[in-house]
């Protein structure tokens, strides 16, 4: 018997990335994983090659559009008939601008809606589906950016992952009673893919990049099994009386 067999995992923002890893890591404990992402090629070409190892299907969507959000929980549960467990990933700061003075209103917006308000309509329409099956987990995705001072994010960053850190703690009190689990990972700087690897070996110097890892008590950026190993305790019965904790995955830069 794996950690989550006969489990059913929507995991947002999976076409690539720490959402990849996390779903495979679900997976290898016996989930079926559901992915999602609004980049559609990349997610059936994801969904196609873990086919081959596990049972494995994909939504299509904009996690920041209540419709889409509604489209995608509603199709999991009509094909397996039920969601066990819900990683709320998709975000980033989405190539916005890290300088105050730069940041224009649709970068603020974006940052928000897909972080934050993508994280608040999928927990809402799955707590719905989780209180008629007797429990759940959520888990929420913030960041070291939403924890301390980032030197690789800016403000509309990080007010989206404090706020998703806000948002979970109060929600873990509003539905912990109906058994449902909603904590939270916030990881350190992690090369997740092109997206990171641009945003920190391309747009820090070689010495702001010294000074960042400098700062990490483990002298190293982390890796994707890192959050994907924290990601499948929070979904597991191991975890279970957890509610509204932030893990911190991030070599010891940031102590809660
Ligand atoms: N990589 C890191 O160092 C790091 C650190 C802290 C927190 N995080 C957080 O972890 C999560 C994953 O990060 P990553 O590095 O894998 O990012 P990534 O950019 O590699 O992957 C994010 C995925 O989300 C998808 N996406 C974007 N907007 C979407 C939307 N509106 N609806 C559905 N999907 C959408 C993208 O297409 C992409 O596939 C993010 O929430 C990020 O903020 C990452």
């Amino acid at each position: 018997m794996r950690k989550l067999d006969n489990k059913v995992a929507l995991i947002t923002g999976s076409a690539g990335g720490l959402g990849r890893e996390i779903a495979v890591g679900l997976a290898k404990e016996g989930a079926i994983i559901v992915l999602n992402d609004v980049n559609e090629t990349l997610v059936a070409q994801t969904a196609e090659e873990l086919k081959e190892k596990f049972e494995v299907d994909y939504v299509i969507g904009d996690v920041s559009k209540k419709s889409d959000a509604l489209a995608m929980v509603d199709q999991v549960v009509k094909r397996f008939g039920k969601i066990d467990i819900l990683v709320n990933n998709a975000g980033g700061s989405l190539h916005t601008p890290r300088v105050l003075e730069d940041i224009e209103e649709e970068d603020w917006d974006k940052v928000l809606n897909v972080n934050l308000k993508g994280t608040f309509l999928l927990s809402q329409i799955a707590v719905k589906y989780m209180k008629e099956n007797g429990g759940g987990k959520i888990i929420n995705m913030s960041s070291i950016g939403g924890r301390t001072s980032s030197l690789v994010t800016g403000v509309a960053y990080a007010a989206a992952k404090g706020g998703v850190i806000s948002f979970s703690r109060r929600l873990a009190s509003e539905v912990g009673p109906f058994g449902i689990n909603v904590n939270i990972i916030a990881p350190g700087l992690i090369i997740s893919g092109e997206r990171m690897h641009k945003l920190f070996y391309e747009e820090n110097s070689q010495e702001q990049q010294e000074r960042v890892i400098n700062e990490i008590p483990s002298r190293t950026l982390g890796e994707k099994e890192d959050i994907a190993n924290a990601a499948v305790f929070l979904a597991s019965d191991e975890s279970k009386y957890m509610n509204g904790a932030v893990l911190d995955v991030n070599g010891g830069r940031f102590m809660g």
